[in-house]
C-alpha cells in the first residue's frame, strides 16, 4: 500500500523548518506542504486561546491541500493545541512533545530531564505530565528560555552574548545534574553546541524534530500511508516576510528552499 498525498507541517514561521529537515533525511521521496505563520510568529509568548485558534486556521489550509497527515512541528503549537484540535483533523496528527518524552525517558540513567522552551509550552507542563505518564519517578526540571528564539533568528548562535545568556537560563538545571536536556522548541537544535558547552559532555541532549521524524516514519509504514515514488517536491507557505523566510530559512533546512508563497491566514 501507498499514497502519494502530501505531508502538512505546520509551525509558527520557520523553526519547523528544522523538522522538515529531519523528515526530509528519513523521507526523501515524501512531497511536503509546509505552512508557516510568519505574520503571526512567536507563538511562544501568547495565550492558549489565540495559539488554538491559530493552530485551527493552519490546519484548515493544510487540509484544503489534501495532505496525509499532519505534523505540528512547532513546540507550542504541540503543547497548547494539539489535544483541542485532533479530534477536528480528519488526517493523523503528530506534534513534538510526545515523541520528545518518550526518547528523553528512553535516554536518562538519572532519572533526571531538563525541559527547555518558549514561556508557553514551559506554563503547559505538558512535557512533564508526558513524562511523567510514562515514568513518574523522573523529575522533571523545567526553564522558560524566552530570548533564545530572537537569538537563533539573529543567526548568533555562537556568541559570547549568547553563551552568557544560556548560562544564565541552564544554571538550575546544571545545579540540579539533570542527565538529559529535551530541546524543545524548533529553534534549539541551532544552539545544540553552546548548549552542550554548557551543560557538558555527560549530558544528552534530545532533539524533538529527530525523534518526530523518526515517529512519522513508523507511522507512515504501519498504515501503509508511504509515497510511492520520488524525490518529493516540496512548497512553503508562509503569511508574509517571503524574502527572510528564504533568508534565514536556509539556515534551518540546511540548503535552500524552493518555492515559498505567501498567503492570508485562511
Ligand atoms: N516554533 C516555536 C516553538 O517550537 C518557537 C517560535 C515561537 O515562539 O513561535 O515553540
Amino acid at each position: 500500500m501507498s499514497d502519494p498525498r502530501p505531508i502538512g507541517i505546520f509551525d509558527s514561521g520557520l523553526g519547523g523548518l528544522t523538522v522538515t529537515r529531519a523528515i526530509r533525511e528519513r523521507l526523501a521521496q515524501e512531497e511536503i506542504i509546509y505552512y508557516g505563520d510568519t505574520a503571526r510568529v512567536p507563538y511562544g509568548s501568547k495565550s492558549r486561546d489565540t495559539i488554538i485558534r491559530f493552530t485551527r486556521e493552519a490546519l484548515r489550509f493544510l487540509r484544503e491541500h489534501e495532505v496525509k497527515c499532519v505534523v505540528i512541528a512547532c513546540n507550542t503549537a504541540s503543547a497548547l493545541a494539539l489535544d483541542a484540535v485532533r479530534e477536528e483533523v480528519g488526517v493523523p496528527l503528530l506534534g513534538v512533545i510526545e515523541p520528545g518524552a518518550r526518547a528523553a525517558v528512553a535516554t536518562t540513567r538519572a532519572r533526571k530531564i531538563g525541559v527547555i522552551g518558549t514561556t508557553a509550552t514551559i506554563a503547559s507542563d505538558v512535557y512533564a505530565q508526558a513524562i511523567h505518564r510514562l515514568d513518574p519517578h523522573i523529575t522533571v526540571y523545567s526553564q522558560p528560555c524566552p530570548l533564545l528564539v530572537p537569538l537563533v533568528e539573529e543567526g548568533w548562535t555562537d556568541r559570547e552574548a549568547t553563551r552568557l545568556i544560556v548560562a544564565e537560563y541552564l544554571q538550575p538545571l546544571r545545579t540540579a545534574r539533570i542527565d538529559t536536556l529535551v530541546l524543545g522548541c524548533t529553534h534549539y537544535p541551532l544552539l545544540a553546541g553552546v548548549l552542550q558547552e554548557y551543560m557538558g559532555p555527560e549530558v544528552a541532549l534530545v532533539d524533538s524534530a529527530q525523534t518526530c521524524a523518526a515517529e512519522l516514519e513508523e507511522l507512515l509504514t504501519a498504515r501503509g500511508l508511504r509515497a510511492p515514488g520520488g524525490p518529493g517536491e516540496e512548497t512553503f507557505f508562509v503569511t508574509d516576510m517571503a524574502a527572510r523566510f528564504a533568508e534565514l530559512g536556509a539556515r534551518f533546512l540546511g540548503r535552500r528552499l524552493q518555492a515559498i508563497k505567501v498567503v492570508g491566514h485562511e
